[in-house]
């Protein structure tokens, strides 16, 4: 077996901004999970799917349009959830379709039950795909798509 197919998998996990203020950010809408217990969550499924997760959280889309480019380096998927940026950030999308690695976008919320401006995602068109209105389940049924896609 090639050194290659040995490395453990990495996925980056791109959290979007406001995500910081999971927990006290309008419960109603979002819960009440903090952004550390999504973590959490996370890299315990990561555990179990035998793959690795960096985390990153910013409220500034340059910092994400950089480390999108970052994860060419040394990731192989990407799992985010852009808030905000979603509905505006021509430059995540264009990032996301630069490095051409399988991206999942997910939401805690169901974008398309909500306001309207929130059904149109830039990124979508670009992403595997869409998981959105399950909370916290939503990145961690994220996760195992994109293991899943890894595996084959
Ligand atoms: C969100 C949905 C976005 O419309 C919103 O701007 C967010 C969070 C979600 O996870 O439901 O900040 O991405």
């Amino acid at each position: 077996m090639s050194a290659q197919s040995l490395a453990k998998r990495r996925i980056l996990v791109l959290h979007g901004p406001n995500l910081n203020l999971l927990g006290t950010r309008e419960p109603g809408v979002y819960g009440t999970t903090t952004l550390e217990g999504i973590n959490a969550a996370l890299t315990a499924l990561a555990r179990d799917l035998g793959v690795e997760i960096r985390t990153v959280q910013s409220n500034h889309e340059g910092a994400l349009v950089d480390a999108i480019q970052g994860a060419l380096a040394d990731c192989q998927a990407i799992l985010i959830n852009p808030a905000a940026y979603t509905h505006t950030s021509v430059a995540i999308r264009d990032a996301v379709a630069a490095t051409a690695l399988p991206t999942v976008e997910v939401h805690l919320s169901n974008v398309h039950a909500r306001e309207a401006f929130r059904s149109h995602s830039y990124l979508a068109p670009v992403a595997v795909g869409q998981i959105c209105g399950f909370g916290p389940d939503s990145y961690l049924l994220g996760l195992r798509a994109l293991a899943g896609l890894l595996e084959k």
